[in-house]
């Protein structure tokens, strides 16, 4: 098991791809502290793990209150004593308009959940990570390196977090701390699909063909590669943009349409997940046009 005796602190670890990475890690044999929002069901993810015969913990709060993030690295402290992982993961994509329709709100709701969370987080959880010679990874996408139309804030929040990632790995690796960044492209939770998200549906039909493999990314696809860089496999990897976008990033054109229906079909996966398409349920969201 790569991630044994290891304790890991998963923000957004209620839903989605957060989800997901609790499980998997819980495979991999860590200790989890699992943070949410008040309302995601993250004391049903951590009594899932439990259940399984893992050790587990949620601590539901808005990591973007300085006071909640504090206490909520401090009470995994005293919970298990260490910490080796923190992956900040928490975010929100809750607007879909043109920049002028953009509601300033949103722009601000959005660099609240996706990037004063991550900076709360590695700020309080740094000093600890030190003691253990532990790593961080961060939640980026494919948005943060190519930016993203009718969500424009969303993609910027995220190129905030690279370049946040890599300093943080740069100014920790004297204390043999790591910091990486996975870089997904559009991954199946309900942000993507469903009508819950801010994609309109006409344009949901139409995700696949933008991605040279052809279809969205499974959260687990996704966990697997937090599993990876957790992991003391990964040593050698840090300042790291790990993109696992399905080709996204250097597509030129919908050549998505071109791949068989049998080869879009995602893999099964191992991982018992109950609330892959939860994230945005009692969020508020605001389209503007097409
Ligand atoms: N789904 C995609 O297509 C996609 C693509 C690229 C990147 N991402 C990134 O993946 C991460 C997870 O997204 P997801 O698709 O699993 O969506 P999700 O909505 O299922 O997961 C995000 C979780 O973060 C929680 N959260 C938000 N703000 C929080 C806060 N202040 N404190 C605590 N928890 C908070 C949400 O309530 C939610 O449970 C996000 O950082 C997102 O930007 C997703």
């Amino acid at each position: 098991m790569r991630l044994e005796d290891k304790v890991a602190l998963i923000t957004g670890a209620g839903t989605g791809i957060g989800e997901a990475i609790a499980h998997k890690f819980a495979r991999e044999g860590a200790r989890l502290w699992l943070n949410g929002l008040p309302g995601d069901p993250v004391e049903e993810v951590a009594a899932a793990l439990r259940a399984g015969g893992g050790e587990a913990e949620a601590f539901p709060g808005d990591v973007s209150e300085e006071a909640r993030a504090r206490a909520c690295v401090e009470a995994a402290l005293r919970r298990f004593g260490r910490l080796d992982v923190l992956v900040n993961n928490a975010g929100i994509f809750i607007a879909h308009a043109e920049t002028d329709a953009y509601r300033l709100e949103d722009f601000d709701r959005t660099l609240r959940h996706n990037v004063r969370t991550a900076f709360l987080m590695t700020k309080f959880a740094l000093p600890h990570l030190r003691q253990t010679r532990g790593n961080i990874i961060f939640t980026g996408s494919e948005a943060g390196c190519n930016g993203s139309p009718m969500f424009t804030p969303y993609g910027g929040s995220k190129g905030f977090l690279h370049a946040f990632m890599k300093g943080v790995a740069l100014e920790q690796a004297r204390y043999g701390v790591r910091a990486n960044c996975v870089c997904p492209g559009p991954i199946d939770t309900a942000w993507t699909r469903g009508t819950e998200g801010p994609i309109p549906l006409t344009a949901q039909e139409h995700i696949g063909a933008g991605v040279p493999l052809g279809r969205r990314g499974t959260p687990e696809e996704m966990a697997n590669i937090f599993a990876f860089l957790a992991s003391d496999e990964a040593s050698y990897v840090t300042g790291a943009l790990w993109l696992a976008d399905g080709g996204v990033t250097p597509a030129k054109d919908n050549s998505g349409e071109l791949v068989p229906e049998d080869l879009r079909r995602p893999p099964a996966g191992a991982l018992p997940l109950r609330h892959s398409h939860d994230g945005l349920r009692g969020k508020e969201v605001y389209r503007a046009g097409k």
